[in-house]
C-alpha cells in the first residue's frame, strides 16, 4: 500500500516521504480500516510513540497520522461491536502505525460509527481536537455550568473545539491567539478576544477555567488569573505553573466511542462546526504538511478520492 512514513525525529514534518508499505493485518481485537481520510498533528513527531513501540523499541519507519474516517475492510480475532464494509471514525494508537495511508490497523474500541451523512474528511478531521476539547473540559477540567473559560489558541484545531463545547454547555469563553485570529475565535462562539501579541491577558481578571495548548510565559500568566477552585487544564505538557488555590492537570488524549459518538450528533445537528483548512490527496500530502505559509486550522488528508 502507499503510506507517508518517517524514520528521522529531527527532520520533523519535512522529512516525511510516500512510499510503498506492507498492508497491515488485523491483530485480535483490531479492525482493518480502509482509510478514506487522515488528519495528523505535528506535534506527534516530537512524541516517544512515532518512534519506538510500547517497549521503547525502535519502530521505523513509521507511518504518522492517527485521526482516520473510512471503512471497515477485515476484523482480527474476537473483534465485536463492528462489522466490514462500516463506515467508522476515531483515534488511532500513538505507538502504531498511523492512519497517512490506505489501510491502518486499529483496536474496535479506538473507533465510532461514522453516519452517512457525515463526509470521511469532516470525520477526520474530529478525533484529536474534538476528544481533546472534550476530555480538557468535562473530564480533566470539571466544566460547570455558568463558569468562564479561557481557551489559549481559540482559533485552532483543539481550540475551535473547545470554545464551540464550552459555549454550548453554558460556558463564557475568552478567546485567545494572535492578531489575525480575533474574528475566527468571535465565529466560533467567544464571547471576548485577547490578542496575545498585543492585549493585557492580566486584564481579563479571573477565571474558572483556563484551557492551554501553549504553555511557557503564557502559561505561568495564566495559571495566575485562575479563580480560587478552579482549574488550568495543559494539553502542552506537564503544567509549569499552578493555580494559588486551584488544580493543574495535564493529559494526553484517550480514544472513546461514546465521546466520538458525542461529537459526530453534534456536527449533524449543526452545533459543532469543524475547523478544515486545507483537504490534499495523499500525492500532495507531503506538500501539504509543510505548508510555507500559516494554516489556519486543521489540513486533512483524502487518502481516497
Ligand atoms: N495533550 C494532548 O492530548 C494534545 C492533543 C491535541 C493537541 N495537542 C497539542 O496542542 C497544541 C495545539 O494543537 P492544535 O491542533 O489546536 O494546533 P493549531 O491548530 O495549530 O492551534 C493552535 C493555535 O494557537 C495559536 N498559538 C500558538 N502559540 C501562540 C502564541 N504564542 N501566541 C498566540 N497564538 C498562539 C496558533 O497560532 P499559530 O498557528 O500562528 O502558531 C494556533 O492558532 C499542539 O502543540 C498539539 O501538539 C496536545
Amino acid at each position: 500500500m502507499r503510506a507517508i512514513v518517517v524514520t528521522d525525529e529531527a527532520a520533523g514534518p519535512a522529512g516525511m516521504t510516500l512510499a510503498d508499505r506492507p498492508e497491515p493485518e488485523a491483530a485480535g481485537n483490531d479492525v482493518v480500516v480502509q482509510v478514506h481520510a487522515s488528519g495528523f498533528t505535528p506535534g506527534e513527531l516530537t512524541w516517544p510513540g512515532t518512534w519506538t513501540d510500547r517497549l521503547g523499541r525502535d519502530r521505523t519507519p513509521s507511518i504518522p497520522g492517527h485521526e482516520v474516517a473510512g471503512v471497515v475492510s477485515a476484523l482480527g480475532y474476537g473483534t465485536r461491536g463492528l462489522s466490514v464494509g462500516q463506515r467508522v471514525f476515531g483515534l488511532t494508537d500513538w505507538t502504531r502505525d498511523g492512519t497517512l495511508a490506505e489501510y491502518v490497523a486499529v483496536e474496535a474500541r479506538n473507533l465510532a460509527p461514522l453516519p452517512g451523512d457525515v463526509d470521511f474528511t469532516v470525520g477526520a478531521s474530529l478525533p484529536i481536537s474534538g476528544l481533546t476539547a472534550w476530555q480538557g473540559l468535562f473530564v480533566h477540567g470539571r466544566f460547570d455550568v455558568g463558569q468562564s473559560v479561557l481557551v489559549h489558541g481559540a482559533a485552532g484545531g483543539v481550540g475551535s473545539m473547545v470554545t464551540q463545547l464550552a459555549r454550548e454547555a453554558g460556558a463564557y469563553v475568552i478567546g485567545t491567539g494572535r492578531t489575525a485570529d480575533r474574528e475566527a475565535a468571535l465565529d466560533f462562539g467567544a464571547q471576548e478576544f485577547v490578542d496575545l501579541g498585543g492585549s493585557e491577558l492580566e486584564e481579563i481578571g479571573g477565571v474558572d477555567l483556563v484551557f492551554d495548548m501553549i504553555g511557557g510565559d503564557i502559561q505561568k500568566r495564566s495559571a495566575a488569573l485562575v479563580r480560587a477552585g478552579g482549574t488550568l487544564v495543559s494539553i502542552a505538557g506537564p503544567p509549569e505553573a499552578r493555580p494559588a488555590d486551584g488544580v493543574a492537570v495535564d493529559f494526553v488524549v484517550e480514544a472513546d466511542r461514546a465521546q466520538l459518538g458525542e461529537l459526530v450528533q453534534r456536527v449533524r445537528d449543526g452545533r459543532l462546526r469543524t475547523n478544515i483548512a486545507n483537504v490534499a490527496s495523499l500525492d500532495d500530502a507531503v506538500a501539504a504538511l509543510n505548508p510555507t505559509t500559516r494554516v489556519k486550522g486543521k489540513t486533512i488528508i483524502q487518502v481516497r478520492p
